[in-house]
């Protein structure tokens, strides 16, 4: 799971540079593809779900989705609301790491 996290981050800088350099189909193709709906099987969610309390499942699946939504919206190519669907994948990093540790 942790280095599932160490990847999120890694993608999460990846769509930055790519949104800075105007590549917005590129920033949409890393977080559809490692962040969002898509990437569930690729990291093995539904074993990890398993793991899970119910609230932090739930803070996850919004975090996968706010993730394909950021994609459609760069793919929309307009910046700021890109930006805008892009803070609301990172409000769900921070909402799940204030309220939940490992142990
Ligand atoms: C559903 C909950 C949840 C979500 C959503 C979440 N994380 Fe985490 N993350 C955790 C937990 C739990 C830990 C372990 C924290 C601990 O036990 O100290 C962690 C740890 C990490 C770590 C440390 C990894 C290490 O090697 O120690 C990084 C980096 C990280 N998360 C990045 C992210 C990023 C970036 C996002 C959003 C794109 C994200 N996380 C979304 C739950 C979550």
């Amino acid at each position: 799971m942790l280095s599932n996290m160490r990847d999120h981050l890694a993608a999460l800088h990846d769509i930055l540079r790519n949104m800075a350099a105007g590549n917005l189909d590129e920033a949409a193709e890393i977080a559809e593809s490692r962040l969002g709906v898509s990437s569930l099987e690729r990291h093995g969610a539904s074993h990890m779900a398993n793991l899970m309390p119910e609230g932090m499942q739930s803070v996850g699946t919004g975090m996968h989705k706010a993730a394909s939504h950021f994609a459609l919206k760069a793919q929309e190519g307009e910046v700021l609301p890109a930006y805008r669907a892009l803070s609301e994948v990172t409000a769900a990093c921070v909402a799940c790491h204030a309220a939940y540790r490992i142990r």
